[in-house]
This record gives C-alpha cells, structure tokens and sequence, in this order.
C-alpha cells in the first residue's frame, strides 16, 4: 500500500516527517513510499537521497497523496491539505483536534482514520513513540543554547591570565521533557543551574542533573503525570515567591506547560524589569502563549535592558535531528498501526485507541466528539 510523505505547508516549518533512512525501513516492511519533491531539503535531505532509499519521489502534493493509504505529516493538515487526501487514508501527525476542527472535518467526511501524537498516553511502552517527547528534547536543548547565545556573558566559570569570570546563573522554570533538557545542556556549558516545577517527581530528576531545586511548596500534581493548571490564588502566591529567584538569574528559560491550557504566566513584566541590564529571558512556551507577560511570538522584546525570547516552534530550528527522532517515533507507532505495508490498526491496543482522534470518519475522541457535535 502507498504511503504518502507530502512536503509540510505551515509557514516557517522546517521539519519532514520521515527521514530517509526511515524511508527505506518502511520500503522493507513493505509500503511503496511516496514523498513530494523537496520535502525533505530544509531538513538537508535531498530528492535523491530518497529515490537512493527506495522511495518514489512525486513532483506536487497531488500526485504524492492520489492513492495513499498512509499519510504521515509533522504539522496537523489545512483545510486545503485534507482536500488532497485520499478518502478512506489513515492521516497521522501533531494535531490538537480544537485548533484543526476545519480539517477534521472534511476528514471526517471522507471517513479517514486519524491519529495524534498529542493524545499518545505517556506510558513506559509507548516512549519510542513519542513525538511530544523527542520534539520536547529538541526544544529545551534550542531554548539553552539561544539563551547561551543571547547573553553577553560566559556560562562557565573561566579562569584566564586576564582574570576570573563567574558561572552565570541560569533559572529554568518547568522541569519536564524539555526543562530537563535545558538544565542538561546549560550544566554542560558550565552555568550554575536552578530549576523549579510544581509536579513532585521533578525535583529528583533537576537535581541528578546537577541543579538546585527551588521548592515553594506548591504542588499540582495533574492526571496522567501532568501538571494541573493553578488556581489564580496559587499563581499569585508563586509569582510572589519566584521573584527574587528571577531577578537573580543572568538567564531564565521558561518550558512550563499544562496539556490543552493556555501555558501559565510564571514571568510577570515588573519581575523582567527587576532584571539586570544584560539579562536574558528564552520562552519556550511563547506558541501556547508564554510564561512571561511580555513574551512576542516569534520576536525579541527588550524590557528595561532585558531581552525577552519569544521561541516559536522550537523543534523546526533543528530540523535535521527533530525530523531524524520524529521520523522514528512515526516508524515506531506505525508497527501498530499497519501489518506488512497495509493499514491494520490494533484497536485492542491502549495506544492506538489513545492516540485516535478519527476511526473511519467517526470521533472516538470525547472531547472531539463534543467540538464536532457529535457522540464518540
Ligand atoms: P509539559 O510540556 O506538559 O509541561 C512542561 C512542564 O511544565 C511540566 O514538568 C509541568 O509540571 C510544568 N508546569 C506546569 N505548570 C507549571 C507551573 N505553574 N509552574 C511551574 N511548572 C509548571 O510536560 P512534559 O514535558 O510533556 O511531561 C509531562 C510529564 O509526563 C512529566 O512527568 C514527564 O516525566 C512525563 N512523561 C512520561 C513519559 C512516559 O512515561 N512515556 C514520556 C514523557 C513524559
């Protein structure tokens, strides 16, 4: 059966959702694989390098989709996007079923199965599959490294004939995948690390990875190993606490998230404008918008001297690796999803009934099911 890779249509996405290499395990297992031309070259990976894998390399969208019984993207499909899909396909990318609704629905129409890494539960055996994950990797190491960057002063401590330079002091704010990863790499530069979370089970993890943990008291655990969104009572009470750990720090990276809410607002403007000249703020969250009241998507803002980082879709800015971890993630759930390059979902298996957002045209997907007007 055709499996189609057509090239990503959101402005500024960089990414490919399989690789070449990963081309060439699905040709093994028996797909015919198409991929639209050029699909792959912002991620440095040429035509050829997937006509070389087996791969058939198709000239437009229309001619890469016509046909498949697969089709594997990054970002949620357009409108326009679904309108080239074929009816009856299996469609797996990111999508949150609120922000992509158009779509759904004209998929819905043409009965297509639909899966999201959004929804994939974040259990021990689903780890190689998951995308959040492996794209979360991405984004706390960008997020350290342009935090690195953007300030005007070392992250080691040096000792040099002209003297000796300080560690900075980095505070990263939401210890999950991404957080974590950000402490990892800021450590591994030479900052002296802070990190704070309000789930429990960060702390642990923070300090193995060499930082001190700030511990307010304030604990919110969610389902499912999530953080709960605070109540404004417990916001402001952790605002009032964090500013002094945010007016310290030479460098802040914010990760902090809770599924399916807005991110919240741990960085106020009177906190940035206690920073010190020079300072700098990275905010990963900016595309949930933010952790900090200035934060711009996409842009720099600077606040009384203070540079306030507004990342938007972090993982795209190294599209090389985040395409190389997504595209095994992708292979990975595909196992369940399909038997010797057909499509043959295990619906007996909690991850494919998990990640569901579609089966056949019809919402199994409850809170998608009500968005649509329909019963799952
Ligand atoms: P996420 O992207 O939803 O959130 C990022 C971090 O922000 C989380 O650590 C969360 O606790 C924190 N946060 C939320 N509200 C906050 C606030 N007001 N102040 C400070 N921090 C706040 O989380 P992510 O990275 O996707 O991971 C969520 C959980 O899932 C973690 O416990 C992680 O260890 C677990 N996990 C389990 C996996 C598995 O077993 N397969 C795979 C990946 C993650």
């Amino acid at each position: 059966m055709k499996l189609a890779i057509p090239a990503e249509t959101l402005a500024g996405e960089r990414r490919v959702a399989v690789v070449p290499d990963v081309a060439k395990r699905l040709v093994t297992a028996g797909w015919s694989v198409s991929v639209q031309s050029g699909a792959g070259v912002e991620a440095a990976f040429t035509d050829a390098d997937y006509a070389a894998a087996g791969a058939e390399v198709a000239p437009d969208a229309g001619a890469c989709l016509g046909g498949a019984a697969a089709v594997i993207r990054v970002q949620p499909p357009s409108v326009e996007d679904a309108a080239l899909i074929p009816e009856g396909s299996l469609v797996l990318s990111f999508l949150q079923p609120a922000a992509a609704l158009d779509a759904l629905r004209a998929l819905a129409a043409k009965r297509c199965s639909v899966f999201s890494f959004d929804l994939l539960p974040r259990i021990s055996r689903a780890q190689s599959m998951d995308a959040l994950s492996s794209q979360a990797t991405v984004s706390g190491y960008r997020a350290a490294l342009t935090a690195a960057t953007r300030l005007g002063r070392f992250f080691p401590m040096l000792m040099t004939a002209a003297g000796t330079i300080p560690p900075a002091k980095v505070l990263v704010m939401g210890a999950g995948v991404a957080g974590l990863q950000a402490i990892a790499t800021c450590r591994r530069l030479g900052a002296v690390v802070r990190a704070y979370d309000v789930r429990a089970a960060a702390k642990e993890e923070a300090e193995s990875l060499g930082a001190t943990f700030v511990d307010l008291g304030v604990s919110a655990e969610g389902a499912g190993g999530y953080a709960r969104e605070l109540t404004p009572e417990e916001l402001a009470a952790q605002q009032r606490a964090l500013s002094d750990e945010v007016t310290r720090a030479d460098a802040v990276v914010t990760t902090a998230a809770v599924p399916g809410r807005p991110a919240p607002l741990l960085v106020t403007r009177e906190m940035v404008e206690g920073m010190a000249t020079g300072a700098v703020v990275v905010d990963m969250a900016a595309d949930s918008g933010g952790n900090c009241e200035v934060t711009e998507r996409g842009s720099d803002v600077v606040v009384s001297g203070t540079t306030v980082v507004g990342m938007s879709n972090p993982p795209s800015g190294m599209p090389t690796h985040a395409s190389a971890l997504y595209s095994r993630n992708v292979a990975n759930i595909l196992a369940l999803l399909s038997a010797d390059g057909a499509v043959a979902p295990n619906w007996d298996d909690e991850i494919v009934s998990g990640t569901c957002v579609l089966r056949d045209g019809k919402p199994v997907h409850a809170p998608t099911a009500e968005l649509l007007g329909s019963t799952p």
